[in-house]
């Protein structure tokens, strides 16, 4: 039998330079760094190999080299086929001598044997962003299951997943839902995303947001970050929604909140940030202003239906990189940004680090903490302790420099009483 690959990746001769991003984004993650430095003392995961399905970018090899650090044998592949930072994937494998199988651009069948790669080194943790791991182990290798003590969860969509699994009783382990601290997804989902997608809709189009109409459909953390950058810039935000309260929000922030079927007549930029399918469709690409742009920010490449818009067009090309024109019979033209994937990490770099410094904190803590726990907890999906959340917000602060008061004794009893009134 040939003997299964150390690693893949695109070219390991590009390690200097992803090396060079490595060392930039770690000047923005003092959290993590902190952590580090303890995890190299006490070595909390000696020993323990560590699955992870993660965006391969420079914050990710971060909190790579802190699992390192503390003791763990970490595996890496991708959790989306356009997000390998491929000079990075290739620092960690030549400086770092962390397994990495990504390249990015892969198709969805290497997506998958890179999954199973990293699944091969048989994990005992996993850490996921959007669940492909763990479903993969539920549903083709299930034998693997045995031996994993508990794993992590990134966002939203995985944690949705873990929840639906939990609930069916199928779940083999406890997960961590990290996107559920409050040093998460405050942070990442709202200002990491609302940077990030603003950045890639505009390194892939050069076009100006101010004056224009941007829909943003999806009102969740990540629709709130998107909404207020695009405002920022200029654009007149539209925002469409199906939940209620989350529309009454967005309308009293001050957005105009339409049905996407009225929304898609008048808007120039649209992104969707559901975490739901078939968000935009023929019936609203049919309606559109010639030249839109059109870009998906949530997790997987499902909510805009670009099947619909390939059977609808009469020509589609790449315009430019990260650029599709879809021509409808109709002569208007409809633009596609990273063939509808998440754009803020096929046509930039994702968050900045100074967000995933929070997130990753609390990755690198919940590995510790569920590695530490696993016999008490259940197979279930477990919110970080709140300590550990409260521990990275307090770590950040003081990294910031930004100091806050305390409550008085006074202040305190009082919190916790009764009889005071008017
Ligand atoms: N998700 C969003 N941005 C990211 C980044 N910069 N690194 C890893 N995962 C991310």
């Amino acid at each position: 039998m040939p003997l299964a690959p150390a690693y893949e990746i695109k070219d390991a001769k590009l390690a200097a330079h992803g090396q060079e991003r490595i060392i930039w984004a770690s000047h923005a993650m003092p959290v993590l760094e902190l952590i580090r430095q303890r995890f190299e003392k006490e070595k909390p995961l000696q020993g323990v190999r560590l699955g992870a399905c993660l965006h391969v970018t420079s914050e990710t090899a971060n909190l790579m080299i802190t699992l390192q650090a503390g003791g763990a044998l970490p595996y890496l592949c991708a959790s989306n086929p356009l997000s390998t930072q491929d000079d990075v994937a290739a620092a960690l494998v030549e400086n770092h001598g962390i397994p990495v199988f990504a390249i990015t651009g892969e198709n969805n069948e290497t997506y998958y044997r890179h999954i199973n790669a990293v699944l091969d080194a048989e994990p005992q943790l996993t850490m996921d962003d959007g669940a492909d791991l763990v479903s993969t182990v539920h549903s083709k290798r299930p034998a693997l299951a045995a031996a994993i003590v508990g794993g992590t969860e990134e966002t939203t969509t995985g944690v949705i997943r873990l929840r639906a699994m939990a609930e069916r009783n199928i779940l083999r382990y406890p997960i961590i839902a990290v996107n559920d601290a409050d040093t998460k997804h405050f942070f990442d989902n709202r200002y990491g995303t609302g940077q990030s997608t603003i950045d890639g809709i505009i390194r892939a189009t050069n076009r100006l947001l101010a004056g224009s109409t941007f829909v943003v459909c999806g009102y969740g953390w990540c629709g709130r970050g998107v909404a207020m950058r695009a405002h920022g810039m200029g654009a007149n935000v539209v925002v469409t929604e199906v939940d209620a309260v989350r529309a009454l929000e967005a309308a009293m922030d001050g957005y105009r909140v339409l049905p996407i079927s009225e929304a898609a007549k008048i808007g120039d930029f649209f992104c969707t940030l559901t975490g739901d399918i078939a968000v935009i469709r023929g019936e609203h690409f049919e309606v559109m202003k010639d030249g839109v742009i059109i870009a998906n920010s949530g997790h997987f490449n499902v909510e805009l239906d670009l099947e619909s818009l390939r059977r609808m067009c009469s020509k589609h090309l790449v315009v430019k990189e990260f650029v599709e024109e879809y021509k409808l019979p109709n002569g208007r033209r409809i633009y596609v940004l990273g063939e509808g994937r998440l754009v803020n990490l096929a046509a930039a770099e994702g968050h900045p680090a100074a967000v995933m410094d929070m997130s990753f904190a609390n990755q690198a803590l919940a590995a510790e903490y569920i590695f530490k726990n696993a016999a008490t907890l259940g197979k279930q999906v477990y919110p970080v302790p709140k300590h550990l959340d409260q521990q990275v917000a307090r770590l950040k602060l003081a990294a910031m420099n930004i100091q806050i008061d305390r409550l008085t004794p006074e202040q305190e009893k009082y919190l916790t009483s009764w009889e005071m009134g008017t």
